[in-house]
């Protein structure tokens, strides 16, 4: 009769289709049982954002069955922990993989994009928090149709002292920071070095962000400045750069991608956005491709997307059935699991106890 341990070593030795890699060096394998006949198998994912968990449900299965005749029944049950950068340590920040969202320039969509993006790994079950960085025209308070101030706290540190700090304006289970919130959308600003990089201190260090999965951060397009500071805050998981499928655009998202590399940001992928008849198609992969950097998916150019960004129901395109919901779902799956990748590859992650 078969034992429990000849099933584990089944398991760890099955390699995941998606990290190329077998369970056990994954650390993805959390308990193997046997009853009878019967195996029971926990895997963790590194993200709920893990595309098509019956395939891998379905493969284990398979490969548990042709290993041992007399396993007949094989139930996976699968739970999930985001791995991460601990992307905030250095300012204290519980945030474990602070993304980027950045673009050669404006109108292609980025901060639709970001938002989406949020969206789409709070539907996965992930926590959220939404950070708009693009201080010279901030949009996604507008496109979340979140209004208010956010409030201060004083707060007591251990060694006695009073710090204040900013409660984040919260919307969909979302914490969100914005220029917005402060001086009104429309208000032109004009900024000195020092005051941004002192304005995005205070949205990282100073804000209540909690413990946060993923910190999505709105970029002010072009511009390494924002970039720069960023970077020198915290360890970021990567940036995603957005473009739409025209050849000037695609440039743009070539030096998009330099200055990023430039500050030392990992390029997590690019995404092509209004991807249509009006653009065309195709463009960002190819890019990437020449690049050498991965292509996350495209979004397509239909009036729903720029309709409930219009209403500030930006969340009915991941929450409500519409054309823009897959492409959304799936750009946010190939972003998480970039990350993921980047982290299993990485060798410095912080170790997770072996079975
Ligand atoms: N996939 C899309 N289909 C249709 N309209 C879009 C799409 N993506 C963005 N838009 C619209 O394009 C405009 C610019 O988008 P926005 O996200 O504000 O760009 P950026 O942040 O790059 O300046 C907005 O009106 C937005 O609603
Ligand atoms: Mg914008």
């Amino acid at each position: 009769m078969v034992t429990a341990a000849e099933v584990q070593t089944t398991v760890e030795a099955f390699e995941d289709p998606q990290f190329g890699k077998n369970l056990k060096s994954l650390k993805m394998l959390k308990g193997v049982s046997l009853d009878g006949s019967s195996a029971t198998i926990q895997i963790e994912l590194p993200t709920p954002a893990y595309p098509n968990r019956p395939a891998l449900e379905d493969a284990i299965q398979s490969s548990v069955r042709s290993a041992h005749a007399d396993v007949d029944q094989v139930n996976v049950q699968f739970t999930s922990v985001v791995r991460g950068k601990d992307s905030g340590a250095k300012v204290g920040l519980k945030v474990k993989n602070v993304i980027a969202v950045g673009s050669g320039k404006g109108g292609v969509g980025k901060s639709t994009v970001a938002a989406s993006l949020a969206y789409g790994l709070k539907h996965y079950g992930a926590t959220v928090g939404l950070m708009d960085a693009d201080v010279y025209g901030p949009s996604i308070p507008h496109l979340l149709g979140a209004t208010g101030q956010p409030a201060m706290k004083q707060i007591q540190t251990p060694d006695g002292k009073t710090i204040e700090r900013i409660v984040p304006i919260e919307v969909d289970g979302i914490k969100l920071m914005s220029m917005g919130f402060m001086v009104g959308e429309d208000q032109a600003i004009v900024w000195r070095g020092p005051m941004l990089h002192k304005a995005l201190t205070q949205f990282l260090q100073q804000t209540e962000w909690g413990e946060l999965d993923y910190l999505v951060v709105d970029m002010p397009p072009g511009t390494g400045d924002v970039a720069l500071t960023l970077s020198q805050m915290v360890q970021l998981a990567g940036a995603v750069v957005v473009c739409t499928p025209q050849k000037v655009a695609l440039l743009d998202a070539g030096k998009a991608i330099s200055m990023f590399k430039t500050v030392k940001i990992p390029i997590l992928g690019m995404v092509e956005n209004m991807t249509g008849e009006i653009f065309g198609q195709g463009g960002a992969k190819k890019k990437a491709e020449e690049m050498g950097v991965s292509f996350l998916g495209e979004l397509p150019s239909i009036a729903e997307v720029r309709v409930r960004g219009d209403e500030g129901k930006i969340s009915a395109l991941v929450n409500e059935e519409n054309p823009a919901q897959q492409p959304i779902l799936d750009i946010t799956s190939n972003v998480a699991m970039e990350i993921a990748k980047e982290i299993l590859k990485n060798p410095t992650m912080p170790t997770l106890e072996i079975l």
